[in-house]
Order: C-alpha cells, then structure tokens, then sequence
C-alpha cells in the first residue's frame, strides 16, 4: 500500500546529501577503487573516533561482526554465550554458527537484557556474554561488565542499533572487547546494502578481524594466517557511510527532537508505554521509537490502515521459531512485549507535518 507517512525514505535522505555521496561515487568509479582502498581506511579512522576505540575495522554485516568477534575471542564448540530473549535473530545465529551454545535471558521494560536474571543463567561453561543495545538504548554496561568481570567472561557489545548512544558519555561499542556495528540502510547510519564492522580497543583483535574478512590473508606478506572468510567492508559503500557520518551528530539532535515531540503529544494515553526510561547518564539515540501498546495487532493495523508504516518487530519471537532449535526457558517480558511492539516513524529525513499525521493517527486509535 501507499503509506502516508513512510518509516524510513531513503530516497529522501538521498537528496539530502546527494552532491557529497555523489562525488564520492564519482571519486570511488574514477579512481578503480573498489577494495580495502583509502575510503576503507578513512571511514574505520573516524569510526573509531566516533566511537571512542582505538581500531574500527569494516566487514560486510552486523551479522559478520558478531560471528568475528566471537572468533577472536575463541568461543566455539562446548561454550555458552548468554544473548537476550529479544533480540534480532544474528545476534543468537552468530553464537551458533561457531558452534557454541546460546543461553537465553529474559529482557526488562527498556527491552535490553535484564541484569537480575544473567547470572542465574551462568554455568561452568559460559564463556561470553552479548548484551544488545536496543533501539539506541544500551543494556546496563555497569552492571554487565562487573558480572563479566565477576565470572571471567568475555563481553561483545551487539551495538547493531545504538550507534551514538553512551552510557555516563561512554559510547556503545567501547566498553566490550568488540562493539558490532550493522549498516544496513535503514539503520541510523545505514549504507546502500550491507555493510558491518567492528570496534576495539584491543590490537590483536583488530589485526584477527582485518585478516579474516580476507580469507586468513595479510594483504602486505601475502601469508595465509587461517582459515578465514570473504566479509570486506566495500571501498565504495565504506566512501558514503564516511559521508553519512559526518551527518550522524545533527541527525541524532534530530531524532530526539521528534522523541521529545512524541513523549509531549502521546504521554497523556495510559495504554501506551512510551521509550523514556529517565535513567541518569543514559543516552537515547532513537535509532527507533518502540512503544508498547496494549492493543497490540489492532493498534499497529489501525495505525497501517491509515497511512502510517509501522514495525512490529518481533511479534513471534526467535525462540519460538521451530526450526532454529533454540530452549525456551521461559521469558514472560519478552513473551508480553512481543505482543505489543510497535515502532513509529523516527529518521532524520521525516517531516514535522508527518509527525503530526502520526500523533494524530496514534491518538485517534484512542478516540482522542
Ligand atoms: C540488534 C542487531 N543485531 C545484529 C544485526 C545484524 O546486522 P546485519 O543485518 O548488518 O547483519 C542487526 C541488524 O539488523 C541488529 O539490529
């Protein structure tokens, strides 16, 4: 259908930057430059910065820089990496597909991984930890990084959707071993198809990940170093996301002005959960504005039947997809917010006008 208001345009975004990301193709195309070029080297420089690590290192998904940084910390067969109940589904695949085990924990009403249920789902073999910051909202590091500490396991931030957000100004992707990073297009800082990388602080880390993404190879010696994999961040799409975050600051005001909006037009209906946790140090980004209604289906079919695209991500959620084998041990929050899941239009490209047509579409649901 023709929405009325759109989730993300990218199209539009597009036009917003068009001359920069045009001269950066035409530059990339005259140039031949296609892999592991200066671009590559540019757009993991100012990443690292932005982030607040010493190396950023491009790969080809959010989904290739969890399973990297599982990796190099040597997690594999007969190990346990505890990932949230609710999630994006990479985050679980990536424990399994190096052959360890995921161990679920329920989720709290912020929708990250719910601190007073991690350690009871520790065993002799857990080995590594992946709290999800979700939404632009990260988990409670302090509290993760003393259980990690506590129990000696390896902490790699899925960071996939918090690009900008800090805890007490300590950015997501710095505090772990690794922070992972998807640029999936609608992502808040999204490229033109797929696109992931890594942060650390760590060098061995980064050397691991820089000679993986290219089959095991040392790019200067030539020398095979393992077995390794095809995950390299393109030349070309790493040029526009180097464009594109340059930009990522004013969008990111921008998106909290829209928060702001919503919270002061919306805040009034007592079967809506809005995303303001009012925790002190802790910054949302926005990178999508979840609610929760209590209506559920009928909210979010109302809201799609009058123009405005929404996602409701995860009705069903992962664990109870048979064919990805996974226990459920039980996750009551995850079990009710999935029910009522629902995330408004929030990007840097949107209009005011079209706010208002959501506010007035999410309160006429109400009858207000
Ligand atoms: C929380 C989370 N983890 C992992 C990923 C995987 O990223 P990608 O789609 O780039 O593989 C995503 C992106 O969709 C995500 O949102």
């Amino acid at each position: 259908m023709g929405y009325k208001v759109r989730f993300v345009n990218p199209d539009r975004n597009y036009q917003m930057i068009k001359r920069e990301i045009d001269e950066a193709y035409f530059e990339v195309m005259s140039k031949g430059d296609l892999i592991d070029r200066q671009h590559l080297r540019s757009f993991e420089e100012n990443l690292a910065v932005f982030v607040g690590t010493k190396y950023a290192v491009g790969l080809n998904s959010g989904y290739d820089a969890l399973h990297m940084s599982l990796r190099a910390a040597g997690v594999g067969l007969g190990d346990e990496v505890i990932v949230p109940a609710h999630t994006f589904i990479a985050t679980c695949s990536a424990v399994v597909n190096v052959g360890a085990t995921p161990v679920l924990v329920d989720v709290a009403k912020d929708f990250n991984i719910d601190g007073d249920k991690i350690e009871e789902a520790i065993s002799d073999n857990t080995r590594a930890i992946i709290p999800v910051h979700l939404s632009g909202y990260m988990a409670d590091m302090p509290r993760v990084m003393d259980i990690a500490d506590k129990y000696n396991l390896v902490v790699v931030e899925d960071a996939c959707q918090s690009l900008g957000s800090s805890i007490n100004g300590k950015g997501a992707g710095s505090w772990g071993l690794t922070g992972c990073w998807s640029f999936y297009p609608f992502k808040i800082l999204g490229g033109y198809g797929d696109g992931g990388a890594i942060t650390t602080d760590d060098p061995d880390v980064a050397l691991f990940a820089t000679r993986m993404r290219y089959n095991g190879e040392d790019r200067e010696t030539g020398e095979y170093h393992g077995h390794g994999f095809t995950c390299l961040l393109d030349n070309l799409q790493a040029a526009f996301l180097d464009v594109k975050l340059r930009y990522l600051p004013d969008w990111i005001v921008r998106r909290k002005q829209i928060a702001e909006r919503y919270r002061q037009a919306l805040s009034d209906i007592t079967d809506l959960l809005l995303p303001h946790y009012e925790r002190p140090g802790f910054d949302h980004i926005y990178q999508n504005y979840t609610v929760r209604a209590k209506q559920g289906n009928d909210f979010s079919e109302h809201l799609k039947k009058n123009g405005v695209e929404v996602l409701t991500q995860f009705r069903k959620p992962y664990y109870r997809h048979e064919g990805l084998g996974l226990v459920d041990r039980g996750f009551p929050e995850t079990e009710a917010l999935s029910r009522e899941v629902c995330s408004l239009p929030m990007n840097a490209e949107i209009t005011d006008e079209e706010i208002e047509y959501v506010i007035k579409t999410v309160r006429s649901f109400y009858g207000l």
